[in-house]
């Protein structure tokens, strides 16, 4: 019998590349969770549905299941029956921008929405690893208070303490964070809440920018999907604040299923990374111009705003240096420039041009 696994989130840019790649590289079981909310919260652009449509044609004895991850006697319930080897939860509002207009949607969704599945698990399937993607806003706007050096088209970090990012010690305490990023902490605190107080093998994992070909990137959420598909239609891309050098680091869904299934492998209780594509694959919004132009051959057409984003982060990388030491055998397969290729060539094919 093939083990199974639950994926919240499943149509979404990260929770399809788990299904995908458990199912395939794997040979898990795999069962989705979504009710294509990303549609709700950004309307029709953030649409799913093509995504869940995709999986249910590309992978064999892929199950989805209708479900709001708010209904917590429906969660408590297929977990219940599941008993999956293996949770991944991704469900998520995941906006900065967007929680303000909708606060309790949004706690509701990423607080409470976390704690119907760690407690179903907990009854459940309390052996089962038990994957968080919470996010690097729980850091709130604390980075921006590292000193900074301005360069010809990126903010870096002046302060050699950060040479290689920012670790999973820094702090999330005392900061503005954006009503997501708190719910995201409220979530993230309990996740390792109940790996220290229950042992349930379990780990968040704080992510940078996460990308791919298969993000339906909106304007409020999907930098560099946004940006290609922007580039692509001749569509202004506005820019806020910081004179666009607001460096953000980028990883591949494919990546960061990759060290899902290494957790999941040698399993820890109450662990934390942070996810993301590091130095290497870092960007800032007008280097990530430059190399799109490069890629489709077309102006990238935008304005300027000096008024940034509330809390946005200045200048953020992560520091890798923990995921390498825990999972050695895992490491970044894909450069910010193949990505880019890949989600060019993704929306070439969904716009048709
Ligand atoms: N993409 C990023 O740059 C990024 C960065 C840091 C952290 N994260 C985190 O990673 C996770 C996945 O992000 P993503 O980019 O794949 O997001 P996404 O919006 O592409 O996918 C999330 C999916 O969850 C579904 N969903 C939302 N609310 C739901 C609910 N109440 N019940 C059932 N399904 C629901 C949505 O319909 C969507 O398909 C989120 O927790 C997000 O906060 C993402």
């Amino acid at each position: 019998m093939p083990k199974t696994l639950l994926v919240t989130g499943s149509s979404g840019l990260i929770g399809s590349e788990v299904c995908v790649y458990f199912a395939r590289e794997l040979g898990y079981a795999v069962h989705g969770v979504d009710n294509n909310q990303r549609a709700v919260f950004f309307g029709p652009s953030g649409d799913t549905r093509w995504n869940q449509q995709r999986l249910q044609s590309d992978l064999p004895g892929f199950q989805h299941h209708e479900l709001d991850i708010r209904n917590r006697a429906g969660v408590l319930e297929l977990v219940k029956t599941l008993k999956p080897a293996v949770i991944v939860h991704t469900a998520a509002q995941p906006s900065h921008d967007r929680a303000a207009a909708i606060p309790f949607d949004d706690f509701d969704t990423n607080a409470v929405g976390t704690l119907n599945l760690l407690e179903a698990a907990r009854q459940a399937c309390p052996e089962s690893p038990f994957v968080h993607m919470s996010t690097n806003k729980v850091y709130g706007d604390a980075p921006n208070g590292i000193a900074l050096v301005e360069l010809a088209t990126r903010w870096d970090y002046a302060d050699p303490a950060y040479a290689y990012g920012i670790p999973e010690t820094f702090t999330i305490d005392q900061s503005k964070h954006s009503l997501f990023g708190a719910s995201k902490v409220a979530a993230d605190v309990m996740v390792q809440e109940y790996g220290r107080y229950f042992n349930l093998p379990s780990c968040c994992l704080r992510g940078g920018c996460l990308t791919g070909p298969n993000h339906s990137g909106v304007e409020l959420h999907g930098f560099l999907s946004y940006l290609v598909k922007c580039n692509l239609e001749g569509r202004e891309y506005k820019v806020f604040g910081y004179k666009g050098k607001q460096v953000r680091d980028n990883i591949h869904s494919l990546d960061v299923a990759r060290f899902m299934a290494a957790f999941v492998g040698a399993p820890r209780a109450g662990e934390v990374y942070n996810l993301g594509g590091g130095k290497a694959n870092s960007t800032s919004i007008i280097e990530a111009f430059k190399l799109t132009e490069k890629i489709t051959g077309k102006p990238q057409v935008h304005s300027y705003q000096e008024q940034n984003r509330i809390g946005d982060h200045i200048c953020y990388y992560s520091d890798l240096r923990k995921m390498r030491a825990h999972y050695p055998a895992w490491d970044l397969t894909q450069s910010l420039e193949d990505t880019l290729r890949q989600i060019v060539a993704a929306w070439r094919q969904k716009l048709g041009n």
